[in-house]
């Protein structure tokens, strides 16, 4: 065991409009220190990483679990994945309704078999195993009726025994077709974690993610390369197409991120260091 751990959360890629810029600031924060509680109390990278998406999944401020955007039905309808770097254990789930916190369902889901479930068949899953399950109509927050802003959260986690962990949650696309499954539940597209390589979440336009495999190319480039190269690679390999961000940490916990959308919304914290949330990358000084 050693003292080093680090974590990255997001909280989507996209414009983060004035009148919301530091309540986003301080919601991406609250989520990262959630997570660092854990990891400082020696909790695993697992169990980190679904504390800080949880609490994103309960903040109205994100597109994820309460709060998150309406589907053409004008209903919320989730995506949310968990994966152990140790074991290469995934848990996710799908085009979901009724459940309060997918990234809890994921978790529940993680040492079971299948590795994903979607729609009717992952709610009867996880009111099955337990979860907290709530009223579709109760997870639709206020501002959703007229605000339709996606902000995809996600979480990456090297803990102290060395094991990396990676979870993403979201509403998707505002207005998706009901049933459409986007990048962020899907590993080596919105989520990947492999111990002694290191941890990876997307946000943006899934169908442009899912289309590229960039989880599965950043993983690849972080064989021989540190996390800031591969962060900058794999919005590189975007082309300029779709407003996309990553979280990165290298296979010695190094963080970095990336994205071509014009905000992106990222908090970090290490052993040692205070956490510190960012709007952009022109915030961040690669430290
Ligand atoms: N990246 C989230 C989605 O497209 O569903």
């Amino acid at each position: 065991m050693s003292e080093t751990w680090s974590i990255i959360v997001h909280g989507g890629a996209g414009l983060i409009k004035p009148e919301r810029r530091e309540a986003k600031r301080a919601a991406t924060l609250a989520a990262v220190q959630a997570g660092a509680v854990v990891l400082a109390a020696g909790g695993t990278a697992v169990e980190a990483v679904v504390a800080a998406v949880r609490l994103m999944e309960d903040d109205p401020h994100f597109n994820a679990g309460f709060g998150a955007v309406l589907n053409a039905d004008r209903r919320v309808e989730l995506d949310s994945a968990l994966m152990d770097g140790a074991t290469l254990d995934l848990g996710g789930v799908a085009a979901v309704q009724g459940v309060k916190n997918p990234i809890e369902v994921a978790h529940l889901m993680l040492r079971d078999e299948p590795v994903l479930l979607a729609g009717d068949g992952a709610r009867r899953y996880a009111a099955e195993k337990g979860a907290a399950m709530i009223d579709p109509e109760a997870m639709i927050a206020p501002h959703r009726r007229t605000d339709d802003v996606a902000d995809t959260v996600g979480c990456v986690v090297f803990d102290v025994e060395g094991n990396f962990a990676a979870g993403t949650s979201t509403g998707g696309r505002p207005g998706k077709r009901p049933g459409r499954i986007g990048d962020s539940p899907i590993p080596g597209a919105g989520l990947y974690a492999q111990n002694g390589v290191g941890a990876v979440s997307l946000s943006g336009e899934g169908e442009l993610i899912l289309r590229r495999i960039l989880g599965a190319r950043l993983v690849a480039d972080l064989e021989t390369t540190d996390a800031a190269t591969a962060a900058d690679r794999a919005i590189g390999a975007m082309g300029g197409q779709g407003g996309v961000g990553c979280i990165v940490l290298g296979a010695d916990g190094g963080p970095a991120f990336a994205h071509n959308a014009p905000d992106f919304a990222v908090a970090m914290a290490q052993a040692g260091k205070p956490a510190r949330a960012f709007l952009n990358r022109g915030e961040w000084q690669g430290d």
